[in-house]
C-alpha cells in the first residue's frame, strides 16, 4: 500500500523490496490494516512525509500481523499475533523521547510508521523491533486491528484520570462528540470506567447509534449544546470547531475537556475567547489536546479490548477490502465505521 506524500492521487499498490532486517528482528506476515482519516489526508496529499531520500511511503499505521520469525529471547514466537507501535523516538533524542515518552516528543523529530519519515505496515511482510510490538490475544484475531485507535483513546482517558486527581472529582457523566470509530472507542473506555456516557452525532439512526446504545450510552442526535445535562468530562472526537464549541457549553464546573480531533479552518466557528476564558477560570476547567500513545497506553488498550464484548468490537468493522483494491477503503461510504484492508486476500 503506497503513496507519494504531497501528491494527491498517488495511492496504489506496488511491489516493494523485502523488509530490511534493520527495521526490526521480528519478521511478520501482515494480516490487516485499518484505514483512518489520517490515511485519507495523506492520500489527499495534505499530510505525511516519506523516509529521507525517498519519494514513496508505505502507508498503514493501524496494523495486525502474525510473527513469522522471532529471535530466541525476544519474547515472541512464530504464530503470535502482534500489532506494531506507530511512533519512534527522535533519534537526537529530545528529553521526553530519552525518557521513553516518545508520544510526548518535544521536538517533532519523531518518526511515525506509515505517516512521518518511516514506512508503515501496509505490506504482505513487515519487520518491527520486539520493543515496539504489542501481543494480541489469539482469541481476538482480526479484532486486534482495533488496537491502534484504542491506544489513542487509552491515552486520552489516562490523562483525564491523571488530571482529575488535581482536586475533588467524581466519575459522573462524560460526553463524547462524534460516534465514528474514535468516538465509539471513547465511549467504550468511558463506560468501562463507570461513567454515565452520553454521545452526540449528527446521524439520527443507524449502526453508530446502535453500537453506542449497546454500551448503555445515551445517544443524542444533533447539537451538543442541546443535550439536557452537564458533564464532568468531554472527549471531542469530530475535529469540528463548531461541535467542540457547542459541547464546551455543557462542561460542568471542575470539568475536563480533551481534544482528539484535528481541526481545519471552520467558518462556522466563532471563537469567543473572552467567554472561553471566563468559563475556564471561573469554573476551574481544563482543556487539553492529545495525540498518539505511549507504551503503557498500548497495554491499557490491549486490556480494554480483552475485556470488551467481542461481538460489539466486530460491529465496528463495517467493510473489508482486499490489498489489490485497497484504495477503495479511502472512499467513505454512508454506513462505514472502520474499514479494514485484508493483506492476505
Ligand atoms: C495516529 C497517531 C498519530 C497521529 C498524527 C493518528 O491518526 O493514530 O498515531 O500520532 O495520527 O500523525
Amino acid at each position: 500500500m503506497t503513496v507519494r506524500p504531497g501528491q494527491k492521487g498517488t495511492a496504489g499498490v506496488e511491489e516493494v523490496p523485502r523488509p530490511d532486517p534493520h527495521d526490526g528482528a521480528l519478521l511478520v506476515r501482515g494480516r490487516a490494516i485499518g484505514v483512518c482519516g489520517t490515511d485519507r489526508e495523506i492520500a489527499d496529499g495534505a499530510y505525511g512525509t516519506p523516509p529521507s531520500g525517498e519519494e514513496q511511503l508505505i502507508i498503514g499505521h493501524e496494523s495486525l500481523g502474525e510473527v513469522l520469525e522471532a529471535p530466541v529471547g525476544s519474547g515472541f514466537a512464530p504464530g503470535d499475533l502482534i500489532v506494531g507501535i506507530v511512533r519512534r523516538p527522535d533519534p537526537v533524542p529530545c528529553p521526553a523521547c530519552a525518557a521513553g515518552e516518545w508520544d510526548m516528543c518535544r521536538t517533532d523529530g519523531f518518526g511515525e510508521r506509515g505517516i512521518v519519515r518511516l514506512h508503515g505496515y501496509g505490506s504482505e511482510q513487515w519487520r518491527v523491533e520486539p520493543d515496539f510490538a504489542v501481543p494480541i490475544l489469539p482469541r481476538l484475531g482480526e479484532l486486534g486491528v482495533l488496537l491502534e485507535p484504542a491506544s489513542v483513546l487509552a491515552k486520552a482517558w489516562d490523562q483525564v484520570d491523571q488530571i482529575s486527581r488535581r482536586a475533588f472529582f467524581q466519575r459522573g457523566r462524560a460526553l463524547v462528540t462524534g460516534a465514528g470509530p474514535i468516538g465509539l472507542m471513547a465511549c467504550l473506555l468511558g463506560a468501562q470506567r463507570g461513567y454515565e456516557v452520553h454521545a452526540v452525532d449528527l446521524a439520527q439512526a443507524g449502526r453508530k447509534r446502535d453500537l453506542a446504545e449497546d454500551l448503555g450510552v445515551r445517544y443524542h442526535a444533533g447539537d451538543a449544546a442541546g443535550i439536557d445535562v452537564d458533564v464532568d468530562v468531554i472527549i471531542e472526537c469530530t475535529g469540528l470547531g463548531s461541535v467542540a464549541h457547542s459541547a464546551a457549553q455543557r462542561l460542568a464546573s471542575g470539568g475536563i475537556m480533551c481534544l482528539t480531533g484535528i481541526m481545519n479552518l471552520d467558518a462556522a466557528l466563532d471563537l469567543d475567547a473572552t467567554t472561553m476564558n471566563r468559563n475556564m477560570v471561573l469554573h476551574n476547567q481544563v482543556l487539553f489536546g492529545t495525540v498518539n500513545a505511549g507504551r503503557r497506553h498500548w497495554e491499557q488498550a490491549a486490556e480494554a479490548l480483552a475485556t470488551a464484548d467481542p461481538g460489539w468490537l466486530t460491529g465496528l468493522i463495517t467493510r473489508r477490502v482486499p490489498l489489490a483494491s485497497w484504495t477503495e477503503a479511502l472512499d467513505r461510504q454512508p454506513e462505514d465505521i472502520k474499514v479494514v484492508v485484508d493483506l492476505t486476500a
